[in-house]
């Protein structure tokens, strides 16, 4: 259950999540032909030493026999990591990563000289990311800013007081954090965002809304996988099921230029096969979109 303004750490609520998808991020690295390479993830969950997460990382979920979740967080950790490399790649310099969590990016990946990557999340969840990297000496592969701040609130003023550049074309991503927005506040995250985007500014998105379909996502997870992905939580739980904008339309409607790709089209651009899934499971993990846009010139 979620309430106003409530708040977490790294062990508890939607904190939890970011341990979980890290959990799935570093069994992905470890797997034979990995889509993605990221060994902070790892760090973080012997770090955290939550104890379901542990036994996670130790014996993974599987579907007949075989893991499932880490290949679908593989592919979409690539999609993320191809959209900010491709973004940079094209001239971009100001990077910002809505609900960081445990995205290692600004220590993964190869960004150019002179780029900013600029990191929201919650206080707590920052402070255990910066404490576990600092511990092992990471050093971010580009100048690297975290912003403490709830989402729900005046996060443009955080992000501002961060020395965010408000002209610079920024690349922006919304990874596993939507549904855990109420409906209000991610309207507000758009229009922020359409405020703080001049033209050629891009920004991909993970676009799964919370409906029906989703509750009781951990018991059907449950059913079919030998145990819950995420520990002993349901993700549905911790989702706000009021109604919002659908963001691939917002972006049309603003003046951004639209992809959306399925996990299966990621899949097939990635040359990797994902397996048939029974339908409860197809139905989940087949309908995030992956939106990447650009705006438009005004
Ligand atoms: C499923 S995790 C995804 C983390 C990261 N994007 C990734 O894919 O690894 C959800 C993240 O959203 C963050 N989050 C959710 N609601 C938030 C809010 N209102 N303010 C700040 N962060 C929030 C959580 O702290 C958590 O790190």
């Amino acid at each position: 259950m979620r309430t106003d303004g409530d708040t977490w750490d790294i062990v508890t609520g939607v904190g939890l999540t970011a341990l979980g998808v890290a959990t799935f991020r570093a069994l992905e690295s470890a797997a034979p032909d990995p889509l993605i390479q990221d060994s902070y993830a790892e760090l973080f969950v012997r770090a955290a030493g939550e104890p379901k997460f542990m036994d996670i990382l130790a014996d993974p979920p599987t579907l007949a026999g075989a893991p499932l979740v880490p290949g679908f967080m593989g592919i979409r950790t690539k999609f993320f990591d191809e959209f900010f490399l491709s973004s940079v790649a094209d001239g971009i310099t100001q990077a910002v990563i809505l609900a960081a969590g445990l995205d290692a990016r600004a220590y993964r990946l190869d960004w150019p000289p002179g780029t900013i990557v600029y990191e929201i999340d919650q206080p707590d969840v920052l402070e255990f990311k910066n404490r576990v990297l600092a511990e092992h000496s990471a050093t971010p592969r580009t100048e690297h800013r975290t912003v403490a701040v709830d989402l729900r609130s005046d996060w443009p003023a955080a992000l501002a007081a961060a020395g965010a550049d408000p002209a610079a074309p920024t690349a922006w991503s919304a990874e596993g954090l939507l549904p855990y927005l109420p409906g209000a506040a991610q309207d507000a995250l758009f229009a922020h965002i359409g405020e703080l985007s001049p033209a050629g500014s891009r920004i991909a998105v993970e676009a799964a809304p919370a409906d029906a379909a989703s509750s009781g996502l951990a018991e059907i997870e449950t059913k079919y996988l030998n145990k819950n992905p995420f520990g002993d939580i349901d993700p549905a739980e911790l989702f706000y099921y009021d109604d919002r904008t659908d963001p691939e339309q917002w972006l049309r409607d603003h003046g951004w230029s639209v992809h959306a790709a399925t996990p299966a089209d990621l899949a097939a651009t990635y040359g990797v096969s994902l397996p048939d899934l029974p339908e409860e499971l197809e139905q989940h993990w087949q309908r995030p979109r992956y939106l990447s846009a650009v705006r438009d010139p005004h």
